[in-house]
C-alpha cells in the first residue's frame, strides 16, 4: 500500500497541492488550502482496489431505444415541482443550495411532510439541528402528525445503515452536507475531501436503491455552496434558494437539473406558518408601485415558461463627485454602461455629470438582456422628470448600434400584462405578430432614438392636452 501522503485542497474549488500556499493557484481565493491526507481518501478509493478486483465488461448499447420518463415523485406543492422540473426524481440526487436561515430546513419540512401524507415513506435527517429542534419547526408548520421519520446523525455509514432497516424510503433529506462524514475520509466534516466522499456515498445509495435524495448546502457570501462547488458536479440538480433581505418572499431557482428544464423558479413568501406558494408572481412584485413618479418602468419579463411583471426604478441625480456613481440593485452592472452607452452615443442624451441608481423593485433579480429597453425607458424618464404612461410595459433587447432587438415570447409576455391590467407595450419591431388587445396599443420603436422622443414627445403632448 502507498504510503500515506500528505496534500492540500483548495475548499474553494477543490485544487490539489502537494505544498502549502497563501492564494490557490487554480481559482485566486486566499486562505482556502488545508491539509488533507490522502489515506482512506475518496482519491485513493477505487483506485486502491484495482490491484484486487478484475475489470468487469459492460454491454454496449446504441443511442436509440426505448426510453422511459424519469420516475418522479411530485409533492403536490406547486411551486417546488415547478423547479424541480415535476417532482423528485427517484434515484437520483438533488442539492438544494441558499444563505443560512433563507428558510431550506422549513421548505424540505413542508415538502417531506406533503409527500409523506401522500403515502410515501421519507426520511429526514439532520446533522445541524437536535431532534426537539425540529419537531418545534414542524410543529410551527402544522406538520407534527406527519409520518416523516426523523433523525438527528451525521455520519454517513450509520445513516446508510439505519435508512437500509424496513422498506426503501422514497426520499432521504440529509440536512446538511457540510456536517455530514465518512469513515472512509480522514479529515475533517465540512472539508473537501469530506464533503465529497459522504455527498458521493448517498449518490451511489440513491442510483443503486432508487430512492431519491436531497443534500442541503449552505452558500457563503460569494454565492458558492460553501466550500465544496465540486458537489455541484456530482448531482443530478441543482436549485438556490434566494431571497433578499428585509422581503418575505423567497425564490427557488433551478441551476441545473439532468431530467428538466434549468430556467424555471419557484415563489414561495416566508409567514409565520412556514412557506406559502407564491402562484402569481407578478402581483407580489407590483404590489407596492406608485405609478405616477418618474423613473419607474414596468419590464415584463420571462422566468424559463413563466411572465412575470416587475418594476425597475431609475434615479439619475446631478453628482457633486467627480466620478459620478453608478450602483445597480438586481440586474448586471455592465449591462447598465452598455445601455447609458447607447443613450449617450446615439440619442444625445448626457449622463456624464449624474450619479445614476438603478433599483429593481421587490429585491428581484433579473438577468435576461430584454430588460435592456425597460432600464432606458427608466433611465431617460428620470433624466428628463417625465414619468411614464403607468399601464405600459416594456421589453426589448438593445444592441450596441441603438437599434432594438426581437426577444422570445413577446406574446406571452404581452398577454400577462393583459390580464394584470396593464394597456399598452412598447416592443421590439418583428416580434411575433401581436395580436388584438394590449397588443394593438402598442409601440415598437426600430431605434432606441425612437423611444427617447417618444418619452420627450409626452410632454408636448401634455401642454397640448
Ligand atoms: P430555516 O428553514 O431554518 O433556514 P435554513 O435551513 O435555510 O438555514 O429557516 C429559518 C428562518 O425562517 C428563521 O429566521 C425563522 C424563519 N421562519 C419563519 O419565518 N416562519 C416559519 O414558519 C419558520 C419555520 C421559520
Ligand atoms: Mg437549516
Amino acid at each position: 500500500m502507498a504510503k500515506p501522503r500528505i496534500q492540500f485542497i483548495c475548499q474553494a474549488c477543490g485544487n490539489v497541492t502537494s505544498r502549502w500556499a497563501g492564494k490557490c493557484e487554480a481559482c485566486g481565493e486566499w486562505n482556502t488550502l488545508v491539509e488533507e491526507g490522502t489515506a482512506g481518501g475518496i482519491g485513493s478509493g477505487p483506485a486502491s482496489m484495482r490491484s484486487t478486483r478484475k475489470g468487469r465488461a459492460v454491454v454496449l448499447t446504441s443511442l436509440s431505444g426505448e426510453i422511459e420518463d424519469a420516475p418522479r415523485i411530485a409533492s403536490g406543492i406547486g411551486e417546488l415541482d415547478r423547479a424541480t422540473g415535476g417532482g423528485f426524481v427517484r434515484g437520483s440526487a438533488l442539492l438544494v443550495g441558499g444563505d443560512p436561515g433563507i428558510g431550506k430546513s422549513t421548505l424540505l419540512t413542508q415538502a417531506a411532510a406533503a409527500l409523506a401524507s401522500r403515502g410515501h415513506r421519507i426520511v429526514y435527517v439532520s446533522g445541524e439541528e437536535a431532534v426537539a429542534q425540529i419537531r418545534l419547526r414542524a410543529q410551527r408548520l402544522g406538520v407534527a402528525n406527519s409520518t416523516v421519520e426523523l433523525a438527528a446523525e451525521t455520519n454517513v455509514e450509520d445513516i446508510l445503515a439505519t435508512i437500509a432497516d424496513g422498506k426503501r424510503p422514497d426520499l432521504v433529506i440529509l440536512d446538511s452536507i457540510q456536517t455530514l462524514w465518512t469513515d472512509a475520509a480522514d479529515s475533517a466534516p465540512g472539508t473537501v475531501t469530506q464533503v465529497r466522499s459522504a455527498a458521493q456515498t448517498m449518490i451511489r445509495y440513491a442510483k443503486s436503491t432508487g430512492a431519491a435524495i436531497v443534500l442541503v448546502g449552505h452558500v457563503t457570501k460569494e454565492g458558492q455552496i460553501a466550500g465544496p462547488r465540486v458537489v455541484e458536479h456530482m448531482v443530478d440538480a441543482v436549485l438556490y434558494f434566494e431571497g433578499e433581505g428585509g422581503h418575505h418572499y423567497r425564490i427557488l431557482r433551478t441551476v441545473k437539473n439532468r431530467f428538466g428544464p434549468t430556467d424555471e423558479i419557484g415563489v414561495f413568501e416566508m409567514s409565520d406558518k412556514g412557506l406559502r406558494e407564491v402562484s402569481n408572481p407578478s402581483e407580489l412584485f407590483l404590489g407596492e408601485r406608485h405609478a405616477t413618479a418618474p423613473g419607474a418602468a414596468v419590464f415584463a419579463g420571462m422566468e424559463g415558461t413563466r411572465p412575470v411583471l416587475v418594476e425597475i426604478q431609475a434615479l439619475v441625480a446631478p453628482t457633486s463627485l467627480g466620478t459620478p456613481r453608478r450602483a445597480v440593485v438586481g440586474w448586471d452592472g455592465a449591462r447598465l454602461a452598455m445601455v447609458l452607452a447607447v443613450l449617450e452615443a446615439h440619442c444625445g442624451l448626457r449622463f456624464g455629470t449624474h450619479d445614476v441608481y438603478l433599483n429593481v423593485a421587490g429585491g428581484y433579480r433579473i438577468s435576461e438582456p430584454a430588460a435592456d429597453l425597460a432600464v432606458a425607458a427608466a433611465l431617460v424618464s428620470s433624466l428628463t422628470g417625465l414619468a411614464l404612461p403607468a399601464d405600459c410595459v416594456y421589453f426589448g433587447e438593445i444592441s450596441l448600434s441603438g437599434a432594438i432587438r426581437p426577444v422570445a415570447h413577446a406574446q406571452q409576455r404581452l398577454k400577462e400584462a393583459e390580464k394584470l391590467g396593464f394597456g399598452q407595450a412598447v416592443l421590439p419591431r418583428g416580434s411575433e405578430e401581436p395580436g388584438s388587445g394590449i397588443g394593438a396599443a402598442s409601440f415598437q420603436p426600430a431605434t432606441l432614438t425612437d423611444l427617447v422622443v417618444r418619452i420627450a414627445g409626452s410632454l408636448r403632448r401634455d401642454a397640448d392636452d
